[in-house]
């Protein structure tokens, strides 16, 4: 593994490598130089980095990754909370949801896509006895839980599939294309829940081993938390707490402090504060309330004042113990623009959704009119049948 070296940020400005682990915000108004400190920040590690390309900028700084070929996410390892946010599910339909989930999970049945989610409502709408083992289900949820499922089809139809990502077989710089995930509320904040949970399970212990063996840049940081259900804020908060141990670290790119929750910001190491702007009352409260929390004397017309590509730069001592907030140059690094690959016409795992204005007037009867069994299961199922049938002609010779 190639040694990590301190990385400069800006003149006279280093990040000591055994604090990358301690996280790290990068803030400031549009416009201000976060893209180009984030790039500046990736060039400087010798580690796997996986960036969260939330807007599409970021693409010229690595391998890209796209979403219908590497990172998707899988329904059943969501669950049912996550999904019933994205979703955007009043309380019986996420009941509705849940009773789906579990059915398919005492059955043995994985459910990655969203095609294999509405084989399951189907289930648990036309399965014997589902009432009394579970719960009632009422077909007017379930109809309400399926438009969902269309509009979030819709709005980001490779978010779901069999094909999640593998967090510890990274290399060099990776950007995902996560514009698609971005767009839908909730579904941002269910992703990097998911990867970050999946990161924490798949890499062993490393204690303080001085350098970070992954760091994975978060753009867009507040689609992440707005309108995050508080069990999914907790779930990050923790593995952001636990995950420097197994040698990870966050960068949290965004456009001011006041989009991370407190419990999170009080655990970046290091700080990034590009401008910001204060045309609206929030915008000074939150300009304000950046210079309160940097340390050293800063007050909210500093931050203010900064121009473009300055910041002011709260980095880790040797001990860690951080120096008092200082204004600085960061080193610039250009980007260049790449071709966003665009998504497949057809995709043999996710068969286009159907044209969500034709089908919300259509029976959920009529959209699957026998129960439909999981992917997977149909090819199962399928064979089954014909190998019955040839038995039975057999038998009848
Ligand atoms: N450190 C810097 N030094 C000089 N110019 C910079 C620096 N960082 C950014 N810029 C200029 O500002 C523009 C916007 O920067 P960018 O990083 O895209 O901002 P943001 O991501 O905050 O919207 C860039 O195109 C570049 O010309
Ligand atoms: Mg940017």
């Amino acid at each position: 593994m190639t040694m990590q070296a301190p990385i400069s940020i800006a003149p006279g400005h280093v990040l000591p490598p055994r604090y990358i682990t301690r996280h790290v915000g990068i803030f400031g108004a549009t416009g201000t130089g976060k893209t180009s400190t984030a790039a500046t920040l990736a060039r400087g590690l010798a580690c796997p980095v996986l960036i969260l390309d939330a807007k599409g900028d970021l693409g010229g700084l690595g391998r890209p990754l796209v979403p219908w070929r590497h990172a998707q996410l899988s329904v059943s390892l969501m669950g049912a909370d996550a999904l019933a946010r994205a979703l955007d599910l009043s309380e019986a339909q996420a009941g509705a949801l849940h009773i789906a989930l579990a059915w398919a999970s005492d059955r043995g049945w994985p459910l990655h896509t969203l095609a294999d989610l509405r084989g399951a409502l189907n289930g648990v709408l036309t399965a014997p006895d589902v009432g009394a083992a579970y719960g009632l289900v009422s077909p007017q949820s379930v109809r309400a839980v399926q438009r969902s499922i269309l509009r979030l089809e819709r709005g980001s139809p490779w978010a779901f599939g069999p094909r999640v990502m593998d967090p510890a077989k990274g290399q060099g710089v990776a950007v995902l294309q996560a514009s698609d995930l971005a767009a839908v509320p909730g579904l941002y904040g269910a992703f990097v829940a998911d990867l970050l949970g999946r990161t924490f399970d798949r890499l062993g212990e490393v204690g303080d081993r001085g350098a970070a063996g992954l760091v994975i840049m978060i753009d867009e940081s507040h689609l992440v938390f707005s309108g995050c259900p508080p069990a999914l804020v907790q779930r990050i908060e923790s593995v952001v707490r636990l995950i420097r141990s197994k040698g990870v670290g966050l960068v949290f790119i965004s456009q001011s402090p006041a989009d991370l929750p407190d419990s999170i910001l009080a655990q970046l190491g290091s700080r990034i504060q590009h401008g910001l702007r204060a045309a609206t009352p929030r915008q000074q409260a939150a300009a304000r309330a950046a210079a309160e929390t940097m340390p050293g004397n800063v007050t909210a017309a500093d931050v203010l004042g900064l121009g473009t590509g300055e910041a002011l730069l709260s980095l880790p001592d040797d001990r860690g113990v951080p120096k008092p907030a200082a204004v600085a140059r960061v080193h610039f690094s250009d980007l260049a623009p790449v071709e966003v690959e665009a998504p497949p016409v057809h995709f043999s795992d996710a068969p286009p959704p159907p044209d969500l204005a034709q089908v919300e007037a259509v029976e959920v009867a009529k959209l699957a009119p026998r129960w439909a069994w999981p992917s997977g299961w149909q090819v199962i199922g399928g064979a089954a049948g014909f190998y019955g049938l040839a038995l039975a002609l057999a038998l009848a010779r």
